[in-house]
């Protein structure tokens, strides 16, 4: 992808927290992170990917860019009524590839196509085969626009929506080095209501899936079995700042939660390895604010036996001492936002 122009300030409206993410990129391709913000949302502000209280995310963003002259931003859409398949095709040109492309979503999506966006990249061309692979992405329009509206309420310009697995892949693939042709690596997600497992193979898509689970479920298990509130169970969860000694259980419920949360990842590593005809898993990248909890890489290195690790958005660029101060404890919540923050505002595809 050939691509010009200044960068997208990276605008990711997640369900506990907005992540703001600015990269300035020098004529010959030096990259600085000049800008991280973040901005706590209220609980139920977004629930199942609908956002129920949109004020509360308007007047985010608005304190946000409050000091802020750009306003072209690459907004992070949740993966709800958003489809992604690979399909196999017959070989063709771009341009047959274009006209044919809508029939073929019709034949995998269960949507009407008059409601939603089709976007779509070839992966491989299989030409023993006269066959190639192309990644289809099907995303409903009226969450494209409700997310649009809401931005540009709070005055800026979506120029690009992009999703958690797509973003998390650029941050890799630009901060880790192409992933080596002959490897796979797993990319694992993981905010507050969502987890997305995406799989690189041969350096592309092999496998996405979203999982219903996250942060949350393991807050809500500290406030279950302790019978106390969310605020309490959040902060006992991320190590008691503020609220003096943990209760000695919370460890306990945690390994349990993330023993959970690591058994769905396992089962979809588990589906890919059975169908994919891939044998081996190089790495597991993490990232999104649960893989501050240690236990997670521990209990997924174990259930797995392959190597985890915690995916840091630095690799892509310097980072400037503001910016470094504000992602203090953060970077792996910041990991979409960079992705948005990657892309530019004239793209070539
Ligand atoms: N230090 C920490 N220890 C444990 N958990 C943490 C820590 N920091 C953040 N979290 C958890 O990470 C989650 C927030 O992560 P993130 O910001 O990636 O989610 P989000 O983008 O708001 O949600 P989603 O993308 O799922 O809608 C919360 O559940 C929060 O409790
Ligand atoms: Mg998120």
């Amino acid at each position: 992808m050939a691509s010009e122009g200044k960068n997208l300030i990276g605008v990711d409206i997640g369900s506990s927290s907005i992540k703001v993410c600015e990269i300035k990129e020098g004529r010959r391709g030096a990259r600085t992170i000049t800008r991280f913000g973040f901005h706590p949302l209220p609980a139920e502000t977004i629930v199942d990917g609908h956002i129920i209280n949109s004020s509360a995310v308007v007047e985010g963003l608005e304190m946000l860019f409050a000091k802020s002259k750009r306003r072209n931003v690459a907004l992070r859409a949740s993966g709800h009524g958003v489809i992604i398949k690979k399909i196999a095709m017959p070989l063709m040109t771009a341009a047959e590839l274009q006209e044919q492309i809508n029939w073929e979503a019709e034949q995998h999506i269960p949507f009407d196509l008059e409601e939603v966006h089709v976007d779509y990249e070839v992966l491989h061309e299989r030409t023993e085969h006269g066959q190639m692979d192309v990644l289809l992405v099907a995303a409903k329009k009226e969450e494209i626009t409700d997310l649009t509206n809401l931005a540009m309420e709070a005055r800026l310009r979506p120029m690009v929506v992009d999703l958690d697995a797509f973003t998390v892949q650029n941050v890799f693939e630009t901060g880790y080095g192409a992933a080596a042709s002959d490897e796979t690596s797993v990319l694992v997600h993981c905010g507050a209501a969502t987890t997305t497992v995406n799989i690189l193979a041969d350096g592309t898509t092999a496998f996405t899936r979203d999982i219903a689970n996250g942060g949350n479920a393991i807050t809500e298990e500290i406030q279950r079995q302790l019978g106390i509130g969310r605020e309490e169970a959040e902060s006992y969860k991320c190590g008691g700042e503020g609220r003096g000694i943990v209760p000695r259980e919370v460890p306990e419920i945690v390994n349990q939660a993330v023993d959970q949360l690591a058994g769905e990842i396992q089962r979809s590593l588990d589906f890919y390895l059975a169908t994919s005809g891939d044998r081996d898993l190089n790495r597991i990248c993490l990232s999104g604010g649960t893989a501050n909890i240690q236990a997670l890489v521990d209990i997924l290195q174990g259930r797995t036996q392959v190597p985890v690790e915690v995916l840091d958005p630095t690799r892509v660029a310097d980072v400037d001492e503001k910016a470094l101060a504000d992602l203090q404890g953060r970077t792996a919540q910041a990991v979409v936002s960079v992705g948005l923050a990657l892309r530019k505002e004239r793209e070539r595809h």
